[in-house]
């Protein structure tokens, strides 16, 4: 076996390009560093032959020879470093394969490929492990394939410190491998374990992975490193494997390790896959078109291409030159294996991208099993949703997230369905072909006037409770419709006679909430107690911790809340004003509920088709002080209706105005304040 090195008498650290070379700038005692270099080199040619390449003035990084290019069957891979630093390291290697007479196969195009530091053969396979995402591109890896005859598993970096692959890497003959799971995202992680079973698979900790434990040299069976622990050492040797432990500490300072420091120019032998096989690599062409810039529209969808696992390349920029003008970019995207590019379209699309995924007819596959959905199913948003059926666009009904698409039979409007209404015979959109996500200009443009997502201050409280109040207005006196989501803290705070007030103007047309509430509001006609707390005074009444149940009692003695307000039983209050003002209300139960009141849903699931059939059609929705009901509610919600959450915690209201929807607002305030400010505001509007 042949091993190529590089004599580190230019070495130093002279620049930051990874986290290791922080605060080590011009910190290399050249000496110590030549000292180390010398014991793991003789250390190698004990086992090996040693070839040297020259170091050249001015490439410090020269020693870490593993970068210079992939070898393999008298052919080399040779790289293009990412960082311009490292460039002038590439004539010199490439002279000295060409003297060496390693036959160059040049990448196409311009992306970075930075040798074996980013490309491992499993030992014996056809099989390469090609790393991407921090400074190897993932395009790169087709040509490793077909250029060695084997197939690759593109495995994405995410933690900077472990930047190239063969930091934190190191496959072993039969079918072992040595690695730190933490460097990789989760689906890499899937894929290693799909390849790899478990008993072959050594993790190393924390303290291994940062001591370059995983930058092996393997020849035979004899491994070199730059440090491992006692259990790591135990383990290895259980595998038959001997470990020669080099301390390298000069060259971690410059994030490089053992392995770092050394390019293997045979591999183990392998059958190369003749012809090729078929690269997993895959891409597509995706436009985004809009207000890019200013909204940061931009930026997200570039971070969702990286976050997803993809990689991309901007192939036009057209830019705004004016505020009002649009900008147009398209963008080359590339993802590891087909399925991920479906994951990076469909997140694209959820940010307003154009595919030409979309132009394609939608791909269906039937529902075998009640409740059950076929494995590669589209999940909506809460956005107009089209479906391209053969040569038309149809729109898909009832709108909302977490659904999947049914196409029915020619003609039929296709539907969002919940998993656990399929049947079998449904044909179910999968993937995202021929799906195409209709975005209001406004969440791209974010000019949705005061109405855009946003969680008020205090100090804002009135001001935004004015505006909102103006939307009821507007939008009651179009007759159109709002609801209601309330949990019980509305009546603990003395917000009831306010929202009373709003279902008696006419400003609430279904009210949505638990079996709580309502116990509460009538607890509070029946006794003025809310909790046995006397609302009046602030203060617990004696005996006062009965009378909720006293009141569930009564209600279920006049068989639901409509014949208890009917008889005189309830007279006053929230669910006395919906029932005298005809105002559907639907209570939905929970584990907590006591009772419960005979007019609580208890069968959740039919809980929630009836909360979605209250507000199918309304305009805007308020959610008062119940996290649960308002979370619930908000994921049935289509876009395009106005949603306001008011909340004393931050957390609940960020996490429904984050939904995606511009239309949703937050409000941080007590909610007994902010009705009782929106009953005056309105009042004053209304007299
Ligand atoms: N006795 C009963 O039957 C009973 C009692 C309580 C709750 N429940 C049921 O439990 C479920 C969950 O109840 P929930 O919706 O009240 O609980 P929840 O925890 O889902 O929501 C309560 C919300 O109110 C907020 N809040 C607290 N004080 C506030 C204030 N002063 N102003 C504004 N916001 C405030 C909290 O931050 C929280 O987000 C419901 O189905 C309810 O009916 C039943």
């Amino acid at each position: 076996m042949r091993i190529l090195v590089c004599p580190p008498r230019h070495f130093a650290v002279d620049y930051v390009i990874n986290p290791w070379m922080e605060g080590q700038i011009g910190r290399v005692d050249r000496a110590l560093a030549e000292r180390q270099w010398n014991e793991l080199v003789a250390g190698f040619a004990r086992h090996a032959t040693i070839e040297q390449v020259d170091p050249r003035p001015g490439s410090p990084d020269m020693c870490f020879t593993a970068n210079a290019g992939l070898v393999a069957h008298g052919r080399v891979v040779p790289a293009r470093f990412r960082m311009p630093e490292r460039a002038a390291e590439e004539p010199p290697f490439a002279d000295w394969f060409a003297q060496a007479g390693i036959e160059l196969v040049a990448l196409p195009g311009e992306d970075p490929f930075e040798g074996e530091g980013d490309a491992l053969f499993q030992p014996g396979e056809p099989l390469l492990w090609a790393g991407y995402g921090v400074r190897t591109a993932l395009e790169t890896h087709v040509t490793l394939g077909e250029t060695f005859g084997v197939d690759v598993v593109s495995l994405r970096l995410v933690d900077p410190r472990f930047y190239h692959l063969d930091t934190c890497f190191a496959p072993l003959p039969e079918g072992r491998l040595l690695y730190y799971p933490a460097a990789f995202d989760e689906r890499s992680q899937r894929d290693i374990a799909r390849r790899i079973p478990a008993e072959r698979r050594l993790a190393v900790e924390d303290r291994d992975a940062i001591g370059f434990a995983c930058n092996v040299l393997r020849i035979g069976q004899h491994l070199f490193l730059n440090q491992a622990s006692d259990p790591l050492r135990a383990a290895l040797a259980a595998w038959g494997f001997e470990t020669h432990v080099h301390p390298v500490g000069e060259f971690l300072k410059a994030g490089g390790g053992v392995k770092c420091l050394s390019l293997l120019l045979d591999q183990p032998p392998f059958d190369p896959i003749v012809p090729s096989p078929p690269s997993a690599i895959r891409s597509t062409r995706v436009e985004l078109e809009g207000h890019l810039l200013d909204t940061g529209g931009l930026n997200r969808a570039l971070d969702v291409v990286t976050e997803a696992g993809g990689s991309f390349r901007v192939t036009r920029l057209s830019l705004a030159e004016r505020k009002d003008q649009e900008s147009r970019v398209e963008l080359h995207v590339v993802a590891p294996t087909a399925e991920r590019l479906d994951g990076v379209v469909s997140e694209l699309m959820a940010v307003g991208a154009r595919t030409p995924h979309a132009e394609r007819a939608a791909r269906v596959e039937v529902v075998t099993q009640v409740g059950v959905a076929p494995e590669g199913f589209y999940s909506t948003t809460i956005y107009p949703t089209e479906i391209r059926l053969g040569a038309r666009w149809a729109p898909v009904a009832r709108q909302r997230m977490d659904a999947v698409v049914v196409v029915g039979r020619e003609g039929e409007t296709p539907r969002c369905t919940l998993i656990r209404d399929l049947v079998p015979g449904d044909r179910v959109v999968c993937g995202v072909e021929g799906v195409r996500v209709r975005f209001p200009e406004a969440k791209r443009s974010g000019d949705f006037g005061f109405m855009n997502a946003s969680v008020s201050s205090e100090r804002r409280v009135e001001s935004t409770v004015k505006e909102i109040a103006w939307e009821m207005r507007r939008i009651r006196d179009r007759g159109g419709r709002i609801a209601v989501v309330a949990g019980p803290v509305v009546v603990h705070t003395g917000g009831g006679p306010h929202l009373v007030r709003l279902i008696e103007s006419g400003y609430v047309q279904a009210l949505l909430t638990g079996n709580a509430l309502p116990v509460h509001d009538i607890e509070h006609d029946l006794f003025g107690t809310s909790l046995g707390v006397d609302l009046a005074r602030g203060k617990p009444v004696h005996e006062g911790h009965r009378n909720h149940l006293i009141a569930i009692n009564r209600v279920r003695a006049a068989g639901g809340i409509r014949p208890a307000v009917e008889s005189g039983v309830i007279r006053g209050g929230i669910m006395h004003a919906c029932v005298r003002k005809r105002v559907p209300f639907v209570l939905a139960g929970s584990i907590r509920d006591d009772g419960p009141l005979p007019d609580t849903i208890m069968d959740l699931e039919r809980a929630q088709s009836a909360y979605a059939r209250a507000i199918e059609g309304v305009d805007m929705i308020l959610m008062l002080s119940s996290m649960l009901h308002a979370i619930g509610t908000g994921n049935m919600t289509p876009a395009g209706v106005r949603m306001i959450c008011v909340d004393i915690s931050p957390a609940v209201v960020t996490k429904l105005a984050d939904r995606g929807s511009l239309e949703s607002i937050g409000v941080v305030t007590d909610v007994g304040l902010f009705l009782n400010l929106l009953a005056r505001e309105i009042a004053g509007a209304d007299d």
